[in-house]
């Protein structure tokens, strides 16, 4: 298989570029560059190296002069924002600094005659993020683009096949974007697009019952779409040796834990076991109002039910996690382990006993992770799932969790999904959700006035959960929610919505 490195100098888009050049079929891996060998680039045998952009200047300390002999290889390099700057830097050009005459966002690029921009127009536009700039290139580059702003925006060795811009490709604004990275990815590089999640799952097929014979896989199921894909994908290759575990802790949303049951259990006929503890984990939630008290509490419940199944069962070999690409990187960056606390809950029994830990989606991003559950035969809505917390309704609930606290606002958020899904709201990346204030206002019903609970709903658009606006919602579709809440879930007397952005509001209420 054909593989691209995208060696990380810490740009915020890192992920991206390798997921845009996934997207053309090459399979691309994400490296720091520190600590990075370069004789690995021979060894695995990479097509292509891209150096990602990132908030460094060139001439700062931690300039990363190793780097330099990759350019030595014969490899094909291209070099994006800072990963061009450090090109021409390392190669004797010129970088300054703009000052305060940095530029931001879409700009005009014309561009000359390179590979890099075949069947793209002369003019088009691109997204520019930089202070630092180019003010003079190396001996034998040449230009081959500017923008108003930037007298140099691109520019080439062909000879060396190493190419550099100034603007961000893989960002959407970027009109000829995937264009400019699948030139040098087909026309410079020469990859062939041969990876495809399809052959990814043939692959994992035959490998992992070789490798794993006989062995034992424990797997805790979340319900998740992570931990989802992980179950089927190993149930597919090696059937009764798996078992999963679900700890169904009561806080999950309605139906939820009857549908994971249906699924993996009725439909897949998957070794599942399904714990439903949640008198345990009320019981020991009693009392409990503080929101980082009630995960402590959830994530320390988890574990040992989690010990304890994993205990009756004997013997087991291996355990398995639903563990994806951008975990793994993130692990790097941060220095932690790679090894990630149970998908969604607070965290692993340290001193259980396994000779290895299974990962098999740890190089797929989100997307593709989708794609393989769906080819597996997933259903589509635990497939394109929202995120939802480990504590689950736990941390929407606020003050103290009671069982009619849960009923009413399992059913109040299950009105209220079924009405955006009917509004066609049920894919794309966002978060939509119901929260039981400590509010009680009063209500009248005929001559009857009653204390209700106060309950609000959120929505959320975003794709990094980092920051987020609140969604628009039709009013036809908030007033549907609404009284249709009232009405069926009782005794509820107000419903809200929320329009905090984040910051300063966060997407769970606790
Ligand atoms: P906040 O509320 O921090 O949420 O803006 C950002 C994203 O993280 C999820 N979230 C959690 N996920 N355990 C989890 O597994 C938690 O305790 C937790 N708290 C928040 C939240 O659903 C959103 O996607």
């Amino acid at each position: 298989m054909d593989k691209i490195l995208v060696l990380d100098f810490g740009g915020q888009y890192d992920q991206l570029i390798a997921r845009r050049v996934r997207e053309q079929n090459v399979y691309a891996e994400i490296r720091d560059w520190r600590g990075f060998q370069i004789e690995e680039i021979k060894k695995k045998g990479y097509k292509g190296v891209i150096f990602t952009g990132g908030p460094d200047s060139v001439y700062g300390e931690n300039a990363p002069m190793t780097v330099r002999d990759i350019l030595y290889l014969d490899v094909p390099v291209l070099g994006i924002c800072y990963g061009a700057q450090l090109i021409a830097w390392l190669e004797e050009g010129r970088v300054e600094s703009a000052k305060d005459a940095g530029e931001y966002g879409r700009t005009q690029l014309r561009a000359e005659e390179s590979v890099l921009f075949e069947d793209v127009p002369e003019t088009s536009v691109c997204w520019m993020s930089h202070s630092d700039f180019i003010s003079r290139l190396p001996a034998s580059y040449r230009k081959t683009a500017h923008t108003p702003h930037c007298p140099i925006a691109a520019f080439e060795n062909a000879e060396r096949k190493i190419y550099g811009v100034q603007f961000h490709p893989e960002v959407m604004h970027t009109e000829y974007g995937t264009k400019i990275l699948s030139n040098f990815v087909f026309k410079v590089c020469h990859c062939l697009a041969d990876w495809n999640t399809g052959d990814f799952i043939t692959r994992f097929l035959e490998e992992y019952p070789k490798t794993h014979k006989g062995k034992k896989v424990l797997l805790g199921l979340s319900g998740g779409v992570d931990s989802s894909v992980a179950a089927a994908l190993l149930h597919e290759a090696i059937g009764r040796d798996l078992v999963c575990v679900f700890v169904d802790h009561g806080l999950l949303r309605k139906n939820e834990g009857d549908q994971v049951e249906e699924v993996f259990g009725k439909q897949f006929g998957m070794n599942l076991i399904r714990v439903n503890a949640k008198d345990r984990f009320l019981e020991a939630l009693k009392g409990a109002r503080e929101p980082e008290k009630k995960r402590k509490i959830i994530g320390e419940q988890f574990i040992r039910v989690f010990e304890e199944e994993a205990r009756r069962l004997g013997k087991i070999d291996i355990l398995a996690q639903g563990t994806i690409y951008p975990d793994v990187v993130e692990s790097g960056k941060s220095g932690s382990a790679v090894i990630k606390s149970h998908h969604n809950v607070g965290g692993l029994p340290e001193k259980m006993d396994f000779e290895e830990i299974s990962e098999p989606l740890k190089d797929l991003f989100k997307d593709e992770v989708r794609e393989v559950g769906l080819k597996l035969g997933l259903p589509e809505n635990l497939v394109f799932r929202q995120p939802f917390p480990g504590p689950g309704l736990a941390v929407r609930i606020m003050g103290e969790i009671t069982e009619e606290k849960i009923r009413i606002l399992q059913e109040a958020d299950a009105i209220f999904r079924e009405g955006m899904a009917r509004a066609g709201n049920l894919r794309p990346a966002r978060q939509y959700l119901g929260g039981v204030t400590e509010t009680l206002s009063v209500g009248g019903t005929g001559d009857a006035r009653f204390y209700g609970d106060v309950l609000a709903l959120r929505s959320v658009p975003t794709d990094d959960f980092m920051t987020a606006e609140w969604t628009r919602i039709p009013y036809e579709v908030l007033e549907r929610a609404a009284v249709r809440i009232v009405n069926e879930v009782g005794p509820i007397s107000r419903v809200v919505y929320d329009i905090t952005s984040k910051p300063p509001g966060t997407v769970e209420w606790e």
